[in-house]
């Protein structure tokens, strides 16, 4: 037995290593992705090998270009929010490492695959969905729903006994969990856990304090086609280089933070703090640039859809055939959304203040207040109320004499 387990190299995913070694007597192959968390990926590489696994069997790859590309703009294309405001930066990151998973278990000749999200989450789901959909024949081993290492000292003695090197921070109790990529950071557990407790600036790691942000506003602009973003102040970037200079922006403005109380899919409530930096400037510009460009009708069809859609994603359901649908319906709608959009950011706020587009269906002349030249004839107001009006008239003249 071979088994592809999702390794950051941290204390976790090293115990889960030893232990799939001694519970399922199998050959351990190891997968680091480089997503943008921050963190250097060679420190993965040197504990892979010092727990003993193959040169061969150690795969550590930069995925940022396709997880900003073909995960982070697509769901941005819709304007996704999960219950109105969570930008779904764990979400969206857990089907792309399910998909390299699976393509290493193949290429190894692997039959089962790991990770080391917890029975009460999420993330569990979203791997598994995501193994199931690429490899329906794959087998699942999940170690938090196995084992019996249930609370944090039992998982150390677990390290210590099998010399897994436990770094000092993580002796003591772990203060709570995190999970960063390119978009978000989010952390829960621990001080969080309480609802009304305020989260404590120690949790912050990608936003600074938005009360000592700069005391000036910033100027930027982000320029569009094909309903993606392709320049920061008129210079061409990539997604993950666009999304990465918003995020030091964002970072410097206090910008993306968000406290919230979330429902799972297993069913609880839980809180968590999100930073988003990029992403909630990406967000707000992508808003504004459709303004101009899309058509009420795909606007209100694609803002119907998005809870779908926004849940979909939050659920797991990446590689299903109704996200497929929807994808390409929101897709359809993008081919104009291009132009460019000016904001301010201050503060931990992203103020829009222009956008301009050559696919803009604006008409200064048909809005105007002052003389449209025939623009627009008002007389044809009149008719369009009374027609709409009809059925209310109906209504009222039938309450009025029944009462
Ligand atoms: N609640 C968020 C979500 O479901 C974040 C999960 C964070 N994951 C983690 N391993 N801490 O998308
Ligand atoms: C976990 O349970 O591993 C993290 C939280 C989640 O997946 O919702």
């Amino acid at each position: 037995r071979r088994v592809v387990l999702a390794f950051s190299g941290g204390l976790d995913t090293s115990v889960i290593l030893k232990w799939l070694r001694q519970t399922y007597n199998c050959e351990v192959v190891t997968f680091t992705a480089d997503l943008g968390q921050g963190e250097e990926l060679e420190p993965a590489r040197h504990k892979a090998e010092l727990m003993g696994v193959k040169q061969e069997h150690i795969f550590i790859d930069d995925l940022r270009e396709e997880f900003v590309r073909d995960y982070v703009f697509p769901m941005m294309r819709a304007n996704a929010l999960y219950e109105g405001l969570y930008l779904l930066g764990t979400s969206i990151a857990r089907p792309l490492i399910a998909k390299r998973q699976i393509e290493i278990a193949h290429q190894v000749g692997a039959d089962a695959v790991s990770h080391g999200a917890t029975g009460k989450g999420n993330d569990q789901v979203r791997f598994e969905l995501g193994y199931y959909a690429l490899d329906p024949d794959i087998k699942v081993i999940a170690p938090w729903r196995e084992w019996d290492l249930n609370s944090r000292t039992a998982l150390i003695d677990f390290a210590e006994k099998n010399q897994i090197p436990v770094p000092k921070d993580k002796r003591g109790e772990s203060p709570f969990s995190t999970d960063a990529n390119l978009l978000h950071t989010s952390s829960e557990g621990k001080v969080l856990e309480d609802p009304w407790q305020e989260v404590p600036d120690y949790v912050f790691s990608r936003t600074d304090d938005f009360v000592s942000a700069p005391d000036k506003p910033e100027e930027i602009t982000v320029e569009f086609k094909g309903g993606d973003g392709v320049a920061l102040n008129g210079k061409a970037l990539s997604p993950a280089a666009l999304l990465t200079a918003l995020n030091d922006l964002g970072r410097k403005h206090g910008i993306g933070r968000l406290d919230l109380v979330e429902n799972r899919f297993v069913g609880m409530k839980s809180r968590g703090m999100y930073e988003t930096p990029g992403g909630t400037i990406y967000h707000a510009a992508h808003r504004a640039i459709e303004q101009l460009t899309l058509d009420r009708g795909a606007m209100h069809l694609k803002d119907e859809l998005m809870p779908r859609y926004a849940e979909l994603i939050y659920n797991g359901f990446w590689f299903s055939p109704e996200r497929e649908m929807l994808q390409a319906a929101i897709d359809h709608s993008q081919a104009k959304v291009e132009g460019t959009v000016r904001m301010k950011l201050f503060k931990g706020a992203v103020h829009v203040t222009g956008r301009k587009s050559p696919q803009s269906l604006y008409s200064e002349r048909v809005v105007t207040f002052e003389d449209d030249a025939g623009a627009y004839d008002q007389r044809d107001a009149e008719g369009f109320i009374k027609l709409n009006a009809l059925r209310l008239r109906l209504l009222a003249q039938r309450d009025r004499t029944r009462g």
